[in-house]
């Protein structure tokens, strides 16, 4: 069990491409800009924000894997991999830690494929359509759920 406060954000494929992807559909915040942000509320929560991203679902699971002994829960948006891997739905059970799922685009609203999430069902909850606000809305969430 991680003794220390320390929250584990990951974010799936295509994300390193914020800002210029599609960006009336994702906006034009970056990546690290929405890293910095919630590294800085997280800050002033006394809690400490390890985050990740990448395209390789193998790479996603091996990180997921380790997080029982390092952080006491994930804030993930897995991107395209929301709607196709069981894989990482079942790391994310497997280890047992609560899950906020989270999404900047209102994922209900656009492509019937997007409407199904293999994280939901193993996710505390899930916050979509807000933008970078998402991410936020979702770490306010993952804290009072952890009472942090
Ligand atoms: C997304 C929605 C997914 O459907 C898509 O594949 C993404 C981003 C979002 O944040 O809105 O890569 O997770």
């Amino acid at each position: 069990m991680a003794e220390s406060n320390r929250i584990l954000v990951i974010h799936g494929p295509n994300l390193n491409l914020l800002g210029t992807r599609e960006p009336e559909v994702y906006g034009r915040t970056t990546l690290a800009e929405i890293d910095a942000d919630l590294a800085e509320m997280a800050k002033g929560r006394g809690v400490v924000l390890e985050s990740l991203q990448s395209n390789h679902e193998g790479e996603l699971i091996d990180r997921v894997q380790l997080a029982p002994s390092q952080e006491r829960g994930i804030l993930i948006n897995p991107g395209g991999l929301t709607h196709t891997s069981v894989a990482l739905r079942d790391a994310l059970a497997g280890v047992g830690l609560p899950v906020v799922e989270v999404h900047l685009s209102n994922v209900h609203a656009r492509e019937a494929f997007r409407h199904h999430s293999y994280v939901s069902g193993v996710a505390v909850g899930t916050v979509a359509g807000f933008g970078p606000l998402s991410y936020r809305l979702g770490l306010e969430a993952l804290l009072a759920h952890l009472g942090l």
